[in-house]
């Protein structure tokens, strides 16, 4: 299993006072040295977090294969297209998002996304789609020139927060409170049927599969239960653990869990 620290959080705590502490190219550094395998970073239209010039420098100094994820925006391209990253992993924006909250329209957006991926590919850039993980978008993905898609793990992320909701201050209405217990353990069994069967799929017709979001050090074993999946991208939880036991041993303990 392939390791991506996603390192925009670093640069989100960063923006709360605009000076350059915490230095990302430092967390890039630790994470480098620390067990990952890939490096993953967002670069937002609204640049939230991730500069343009954190991009650049990162695509500069990083010893390990660099992920960036990006919308399909045209400016937004043209920027990927110079910084060259080894895959660029096309992921939905919505500016009042406070994180990215479902897989691509593949649908809906068909023409654009198709448009973007030949795009990356003439600059010989792998790309991924960050897709909801339904059958319909792994068949559409691959139709689409797609070499890999990131199966969206919020939905199981979510759930599994809720059943074990001392471990986490996730997001939910009260109505999903009131869920029973038995109910949410369908509900979580569901979510991991669906990204084993959409995984299964997807490697089937050639596309890598990765998976991502909401993954933390309570519930990432189940990912590593379905050998399809053979990258994992997490951000959160490893950063929020960092500011407790230091980046290294975040990475080092998420790296010693997700070891096949
Ligand atoms: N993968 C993708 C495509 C994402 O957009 C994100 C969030 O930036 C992640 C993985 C990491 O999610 P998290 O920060 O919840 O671990």
């Amino acid at each position: 299993m392939k390791l991506g620290v996603n390192i925009d959080h670093v640069a989100v705590l960063r923006e709360a006072r605009r000076v350059n502490d915490p230095d990302i190219l430092n967390a890039l550094w630790v994470a480098c040295q620390s067990g990952a395998d890939q490096i993953t970073i967002h670069l937002r239209e609204d640049r939230r977090h991730i500069q343009d010039v954190d991009a650049y420098n990162i695509m500069k100094h990083s010893t390990l294969p660099v992920n960036l994820e990006c919308s399909i925006n045209r400016d937004i391209l043209n920027i990927v297209t110079e910084l060259k990253p080894h895959r660029a992993t096309l992921v939905p924006e919505k500016r009042e998002e406070v994180t990215t909250e479902g897989g691509l329209d593949l649908f809906g957006y068909e023409d654009e996304i198709a448009y973007a991926i030949e795009f990356l590919h003439d600059y010989i850039i792998p790309v991924s789609l960050f897709i909801d993980p339904t059958i319909e978008a792994v068949e559409k993905s691959k139709e689409l020139g797609a070499e890999m898609v990131e199966l969206h793990t919020g939905t199981f992320a979510n759930i599994f927060a809720m059943l074990n909701s001392s471990l986490s201050h996730s997001n939910h209405s009260i109505k999903e409170l009131e869920l029973s217990r038995n109910e949410l353990s369908i509900r979580l069994e569901k979510s991991i049927t669906d990204i084993t069967t959409t995984a299964k799929h997807a490697k089937k017709i050639g596309l890598e599969v990765a998976a991502g979001h909401g993954l933390n050090y309570h519930n990432v074993y189940e990912m590593m239960k379905i050998a399809e999946i053979t990258e994992l991208n997490i951000g959160q939880s490893i950063v929020a653990r960092s500011v407790f036991s230091g980046l290294t041993d975040a990475i080092k303990e998420m790296k010693r869990l997700t070891s096949r």
